[in-house]
Order: structure tokens, then C-alpha cells, then sequence
């Protein structure tokens, strides 16, 4: 099954952009070669994560994880704890998240 996260062309050069999700939100941005989305959640409470100078940083205690790998960085968050990666495919100019396959 697919759901579209966002359309490609929306997806900015820098930074991140936060859409809507199953009532929830996701963080979507481009890495290297690779377009990637993450919940919005930091692994420590869940708080809402900034794209700030390279990185995701917890609003609420302030962990900050890497972009490329989701890994943490440093912060509250548990040491080896990871963001939570959507499964994605780009499918006519949209971004999709898939499940189920
Ligand atoms: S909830 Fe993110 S650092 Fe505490």
C-alpha cells in the first residue's frame, strides 16, 4: 500500500520541510542523492525536532541527530538511538511512503 507524503518539486534544496502524516508529522528533506523522511519525534519524549545548521534538534531538551544517518548526535536521547526513517519511492513526481510489500 502507498500513501504521498508530498509532491518532489515541494521539497526545498536545503533544510527540511514538516507535512502533515496520519495526523502525525514527517519531516522530509534531501540528502546527498537521496530524498528521506523521518518523523518528526525525538527519541528521547517525542518532542518536535528543528532542521537547524545541519542537523535536527529536539525542541524540548534539545538532542540533536545527524540528517544523513538519523543517528544521535548528542543530547538526552538514548546513545544509539536512530530517527524513525519512513520507507519511501518516488512514483510520477510524488514522494510516497509504502507499507505492507
Ligand atoms: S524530548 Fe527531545 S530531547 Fe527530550
Amino acid at each position: 500500500m502507498k500513501h504521498e507524503i508530498c509532491r518532489v518539486a515541494d521539497i526545498p534544496r536545503t533544510g527540511s520541510m514538516v507535512v502533515p502524516f496520519f495526523g502525525r508529522e514527517v519531516h522530509v528533506w534531501r540528502s546527498s542523492e537521496r530524498i528521506r523522511a523521518a518523523a518528526n519525534a525525538c527519541l528521547h519524549f517525542g518532542g518536535p525536532l528543528d532542521c537547524k545548521d545541519g542537523a535536527f534538534v529536539c525542541q524540548w531538551h534539545g538532542a540533536k541527530f545527524d540528517m544523513e544517518s538519523g543517528e544521535r548526535l548528542e543530547g538526552p536521547a538514548p546513545k544509539g538511538s536512530r530517527l524513525m526513517f519512513l520507507s519511501t519511492r518516488v512514483e510520477d513526481g510524488a514522494l510516497n511512503y509504502f507499507w505492507g510489500e
